[in-house]
């Protein structure tokens, strides 16, 4: 198997156990939306069943291959659902639901009064994406309590949109619209992302929400996960599938991006934009070859990249990392001017998702 992520599980519940020493006390809903943010959304999902206190994805279909592949454990849709026939089926999956707009309680006033629905209705405490506004918030919280028996249980939750930049005036704001939005209120509230679980000990509530950090990835600009006490969970491993000598002065690869400045060795890696590697990856951008830092040279193309191996001992077969313990996903989102969570997210169907 040339290009394959390798998923640590002992990473992940190393991670979640972390997450829960930086929040004593809470419960932790652990996001596994968009393949468990490329880790494989039901091999992940086994591995912390029951170690997380419930699962979060954004959309109907991925709670139902949850339930499809037997997982028993609280999922919570992030966005809700969205149409009746949408709301039987999470019904008869219990599936608990996100509420963050006044047609999903009509569809809930509207549904079968014999199902009970647990609910996490969504404030926007500044996001502006669902939720919510402090207006609107009273009258949708009694609209759902006059559901009866049909409200299971109701618990409130926010998102914050500037957390992973600690010195961001926003999360100060947000949290005080909160505060204000359920003031007499007895439902638990959740609200910290991961960024808000390390950088704001005040803004944990009684369900932390973690995504990136489970993957051992930090969210913040200035640090890596390893900093925060996390692991990686993913290797992006692959091979050195063939070498070449480059004389000075030629190019390397599509468009004619990189030009040899010395008579160069070049490695030829098994991975591409069709395995998610971002095309915008610049020559530069750090890949390990055989234990050895490298950059890599060239465009990004489907199957392959080019690294430029000069002087390093490097042959054929070799081992190669695109991201893992020894090189963060962190640096490589900032090379490539984007987030870990993208990078993490893009890695595509094609490669082999294997669980240690
Ligand atoms: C509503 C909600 N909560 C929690 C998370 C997890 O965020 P993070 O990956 O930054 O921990 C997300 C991810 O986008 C989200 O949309």
């Amino acid at each position: 198997m040339l290009l394959r992520a390798e998923v640590s599980s002992a990473a992940l519940r190393g991670n979640l156990a972390r997450i829960r020493a930086a929040a004593p006390g809470r419960r932790v809903l652990a996001v596994v939306k968009a393949n468990a943010y490329g880790h494989g959304l039901v091999p992940v999902a086994r591995c912390l069943e029951g170690a997380a206190d419930a699962l979060a994805v954004a959309r109907l279909e991925e709670a139902l291959a949850l339930r499809g592949a037997g997982i028993r454990a609280p999922i919570v849709l992030l966005e809700g659902v969205f149409d009746a026939p949408a709301l039987a089926e999470a019904a008869r999956h219990e599936l608990e639901l996100v509420v963050h707009d006044e047609a999903q309680i009509a569809l809930l006033e509207a549904a079968d009064p014999a199902q009970a629905y647990s609910v996490w209705l969504k404030a926007d405490t500044g996001m502006n994406r669902l939720g919510f506004r402090a207006a609107a918030f009273g009258a949708a919280c009694q609209r759902l309590r006059a559901l009866g028996p049909r409200l299971a249980r109701l618990r409130l939750m926010t998102h914050f949109a500037s957390a992973d930049r600690p010195d961001s005036p926003q999360t100060e704001e947000q949290l005080r619209r909160f505060a204000a939005l359920r003031q007499g209120r007895p439902e638990e509230v959740s609200l910290a992302n991961s960024a808000a679980i390390f950088s704001r000990p005040d803004a944990q509530g009684d369900w932390v929400r973690p995504g990136l950090a489970l993957y051992g990835a930090s969210p913040f600009a200035d640090r890596d996960g390893q900093s925060l006490g996390l692991t990686p969970a993913m290797r992006l491993a692959s091979t050195v599938i063939a070498l070449r000598e480059v004389p000075r002065g030629e190019t390397v690869g599509y468009a004619a991006r990189w030009r040899a400045g010395r008579d160069s060795r070049i490695a030829i890696v098994a991975a591409g934009y069709g395995d998610g590697l971002l095309r915008s990856l610049p020559s530069g951008a750090p890949v390990r070859v055989a234990g050895h830092e490298v950059p890599l040279v060239g465009t990004v193309s489907m199957d392959m990249i080019a690294v430029d191996v000069t002087g390093t001992p490097v042959k054929t077969g070799d081992p190669v990392l695109l991201w893992g313990p020894e090189l963060p996903v962190e640096r490589v989102a900032t090379a490539a001017g984007t987030i870990a969570w993208e990078l993490l997210c893009a890695v595509s169907q094609r490669v082999p998702r294997i669980m240690r």
